[in-house]
């Protein structure tokens, strides 16, 4: 019985830590916002320009769709998902970040 319990806890935790890998980041674009703004409201904290650059993107990444991707879903622990960087707004940002990135 108490080996029951157990098992159930654990493999509880562990749905729970899977589920849980990606955070998700609530932030919510102004209207009309552009793609810099967004990136200096939801984005500086973590990828801090370096000598004008917002980031060092790997080449598979260096594509809007890419871009678009990551900042949908997120990854592992470090980057959290955006769900509502959607339509117009996750375009301006991809494209704002492409411009201003460089390539690895
Ligand atoms: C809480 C910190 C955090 C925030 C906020 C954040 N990121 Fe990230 N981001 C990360 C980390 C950490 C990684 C590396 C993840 C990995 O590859 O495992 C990453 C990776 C990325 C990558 C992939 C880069 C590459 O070459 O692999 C892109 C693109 C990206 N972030 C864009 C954004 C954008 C755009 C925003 C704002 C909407 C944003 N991030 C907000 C932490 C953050």
């Amino acid at each position: 019985m108490k080996l029951i319990l157990s098992i159930m806890i654990l493999s509880g935790c562990l749905l729970f830590t899977l589920a849980g890998c990606v955070r998700k980041n609530d932030y919510m674009p102004p209207v009309g916002a552009t793609g810099e703004k967004i990136f200096k409201g939801a984005c500086v904290q973590c990828h801090t320009p370096v000598n004008g650059k917002v980031m060092i993107l790997r080449s598979e990444m260096a594509n809007k769709e890419a871009i678009i991707e990551r900042v949908t879903n997120g990854k592992g622990f470090g980057m959290p998902a955006f769900p509502n960087l959607t339509g117009d707004s996750v375009q301006n940002l991809a494209e704002y970040v492409l411009e201003n990135s460089v390539t690895r």
